[in-house]
Formats: C-alpha cells, sequence, structure tokens
C-alpha cells in the first residue's frame, strides 16, 4: 500500500505513547504508524489492544540505544515523520538510578537524531518532534507560570536528562538544520497509566484499603492535564506547529497533591459504596522526595492562541472517567501490578 506519510512513534506502549499511537492510527489511516518500544516496565502492548490488527500499524520491538537497529527500521521504511516519546520518565526511579535516564533520555534521543540526519538527504516534508516536560524549568514559587522563554532550571536526574535531550533537539535544528518541533506538557493522568505515578497509585491503593502515600505534608502543586488532551495537542503541534518552534501544554488546572488525594479519596468512596471519609483514613504522610520540586504551572496561552488548542474536559469529568476505567479494567492493573512492581513498591515505600 502506498502510504501519504510514515510515522516513527517511539514509546507507543507507555502511557501517552499508547494515546498517540491510537489517534494516530484511528484518525490517518493514510499513514503509516510504526511504534518502536523496548518494553521496559512501563512499556506494555495490552495498552494497544484495539490498534494492534489496524492495516496501519506497525509495532517494532527495538531500544532507541540500538543504533544499527534503528539505521535498518530507517532504511525499511524510509520515515517523513518521528514523534519521540520513550523515555524513562519516573522522577523517583530517576533519583535511585540515574544513569538509565541518561542512557535512554539523552543518548537514545541522539541515536534518533543522528538516524534522522543520516537517511533525511531531503528535509522536504520530514519533521523530528520531541515531546518533553514542564519539569525542564525547575520548580514555581506561589505565583507565575512557565512560558516557552523561561529559563531552563532542571533540578531532578529526570528533569536534568530530559532538558539534555531538548537541548540537543534544538541544536541539531540550528546546526544541521533538521526540521524540529518540541513541546514541553505538565502532569497527565488518565487510562492505562502506570500505578507508580501519584494518581494511578492512589486509585490502586484505595481499591485494595492499602496506605497512601503522600510525601511531606502534601504541599507541593501540580498542574494536572488529562492524557487525549495532550495527544490532541500532539496532533496538532506535529501537523500545525512552526518548524524551530517551542510549545508548552497545560491544563490550567493545579491542585495541593493532599487536595487531590482527598477530592480522589471522596470520589471513590462513593464509587465503592464506602462510608464518605473511609478512604481519607488511609492517608499516609511519608518521607518528602528528595529534592522535590514546589509548584508547576503552565502557560498555554501559545498553543491556545497560535493552534486553537484547549482542554476539552474538567479535571473533575476526566478524573470520573480514570476511576471508572481502572475499576472496570481491573485485569490490567492486576498484570502491571504483579512481578516486578511489588518489588519497587517494597524497596521505594518500605
Ligand atoms: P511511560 O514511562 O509510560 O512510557 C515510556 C515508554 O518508553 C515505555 O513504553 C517504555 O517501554 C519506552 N522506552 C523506555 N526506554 C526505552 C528505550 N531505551 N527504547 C525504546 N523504548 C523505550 O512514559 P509517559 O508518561 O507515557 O511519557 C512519555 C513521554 O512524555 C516521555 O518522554 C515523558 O518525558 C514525556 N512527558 C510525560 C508526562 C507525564 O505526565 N507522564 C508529562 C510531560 C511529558
Ligand atoms: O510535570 C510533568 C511530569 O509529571 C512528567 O514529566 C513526568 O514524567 C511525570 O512522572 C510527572 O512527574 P511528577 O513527579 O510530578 O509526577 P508523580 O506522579 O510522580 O508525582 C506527582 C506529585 O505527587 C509529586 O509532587 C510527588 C507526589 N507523590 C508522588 C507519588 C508517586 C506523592 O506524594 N506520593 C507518591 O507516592
Amino acid at each position: 500500500m502506498n502510504y501519504l506519510k510514515k510515522i516513527l512513534i517511539t514509546g507507543g506502549a507507555g502511557f501517552i505513547g499508547s494515546h498517540v499511537v491510537r489517534k494516530m492510527v484511528s484518525d490517518y489511516p493514510s499513514y503509516l504508524i510504526v511504534n518502536l518500544d523496548k518494553l521496559t516496565y512501563a512499556g506494555n502492548l495490552n495498552n494497544l489492544k484495539d490498534v494492534e490488527n489496524k492495516e496501519n500499524y506497525i509495532f517494532s520491538h527495538l531500544d532507541i540505544n540500538n543504533d544499527e537497529g534503528l539505521n535498518q527500521l530507517f532504511n525499511h521504511y524510509q520515515f517523513d515523520g518521528v514523534i519521540h516519546l520513550a523515555a524513562e520518565s519516573h522522577v523517583d526511579r530517576s533519583i535511585s538510578n540515574p544513569s538509565e535516564f541518561v542512557k535512554t533520555n539523552i543518548v537514545g534521543t541522539l541515536n534518533l537524531l543522528n538516524n534522522c540526519r543520516n537517511h533525511w538527504k531531503n528535509l522536504k516534508g520530514k519533521c523530528f518532534y520531541h515531546i518533553s516536560t514542564d519539569e525542564v524549568y525547575g520548580s514555581l514559587g506561589d505565583k507565575g507560570f512557565f512560558t516557552e522563554s523561561t529559563a531552563y532550571d532542571p533540578r531532578s536526574p529526570y528533569s536534568a536528562s530530559k532538558a539534555g535531550s531538548d537541548h540537543l533537539v534544538r541544536a541539531y535544528g540550528h546546526t544541521y538544520k533538521l526540521p524540529i518541533k518540541i513541546s514541553n506538557c505538565s502532569n497527565n493522568y488518565g487510562s492505562y497509566q502506570f500505578p507508580e505515578k501519584l494518581i494511578p497509585l492512589m486509585i490502586n491503593n484505595i481499591k485494595n484499603r492499602n496506605p497512601l502515600p503522600v510525601y511531606g505534608k502534601g504541599e507541593n502543586i501540580r498542574d494536572w492535564l488529562w492524557v487525549v488532551d495532550h495527544a490532541l495537542a500532539i496532533d496538532l503541534v506535529f501537523h500545525h506547529g512552526e518548524f524551530g518552534e517551542t510549545y508548552n501544554i497545560g491544563g490550567h488546572n493545579e491542585w495541593k497533591n493532599i487536595d487531590l488525594v482527598n477530592f480522589l479519596c471522596d470520589l471513590m468512596d462513593k464509587k465503592l459504596h464506602r462510608k464518605i471519609g473511609e478512604s481519607r483514613s488511609l492517608i499516609n504522610y511519608v518521607k518528602d522526595r528528595a529534592g522535590h520540586d514546589l509548584r508547576y504551572a503552565i502557560d498555554a496561552s501559545k498553543i491556545q492562541r497560535e493552534l486553537g488548542w484547549t482542554p476539552s474536559v474538567s479535571f473533575e469529568k476526566g478524573l470520573e472517567s480514570t476511576v471508572d476505567w481502572y475499576l472496570n479494567n481491573e485485569n490490567w492493573l492486576n498484570n502491571v501490578t504483579s512481578g516486578s512492581y511489588q518489588r519497587y513498591y517494597s524497596e521505594h515505600y518500605d
């Protein structure tokens, strides 16, 4: 079949990547979508059951650090575009094992950039789109927002590795004229998120009546965005964003961790027909994360103004649909919380 475009999506078996793959495969039947993923603990092909048999979808089990494997893949498919999401993504894991983050997030991104450079002799119609995080901007006080011109100030090994990869992407744009785009997004939540991250971890623990580990005093603030709205923004930036530009993506939706956990407890008490207040009694204040950033908040006015993007659902609605998804997908949750998850959990929290 002759495809209009051939797109490589890296990290497509992960949380956000699976939503992006699903959207691109379904909305663009004239594109061939190749999902490259190493399938680390965070990658899961069960996230993509509904697209795995589509004609315009191919899965490639590959590490972005396998340079020869990448070279063969680029040779074979002659990609027009890359949407790069593959990464080590959990801040706590970066604190205990920074090397893995440097290998995948920095060196892996460099390998992809080099392959684009080597294979894209004609740059017309090509696009390398790097998916990044608001954590590269550091931590805010009580006031203010991250804009696209906020100076970089990464403070965890994870955010430092993402900042390094952002710099490399921009450097390849500047030096080799590679057609690049970058977006920096705030905290995502939604279906298929691995339960090491705050929201699915709390949902799973509330469901099982396990303690709810809140770091420090629970006063840190995050700006939450429904993953489906992030996938929509990625589609818009990929198709209509300017080359060389950065777009901040966020939910205009700041929550103190403890307020969010309390809200989730009450919502789940209702869903599970428990006495209101029962789940709040599971809250357990634990040792704070080392170097814990106080507050993230995104100014998303550029993507709103230039590409017409705004979040489509309220947090209350998005969170309710997320809780429903986890309660209705017990097999998925049991599957990802068996095996190495138990070991991670007890080493990290006990
Ligand atoms: P995730 O951990 O759920 O998924 C990462 C995926 O990358 C997994 O499928 C994993 O198997 C794959 N992967 C890891 N190392 C790889 C390697 N060496 N080669 C090939 N594949 C590899 O992450 P996520 O939360 O979906 O995040 C996706 C991207 O979005 C990341 O780049 C992250 O930095 C960025 N981001 C995440 C958020 C968030 O709130 N989760 C917010 C902003 C930006
Ligand atoms: O801001 C975007 C970033 O958001 C992404 O780039 C990262 O990939 C993603 O993991 C996320 O990082 P955070 O560190 O903000 O997310 P996490 O879900 O790990 O934590 C959210 C907040 O909740 C944070 O302040 C730490 C706190 N927390 C987290 C866990 C796992 C707890 O209090 N208890 C917990 O058990």
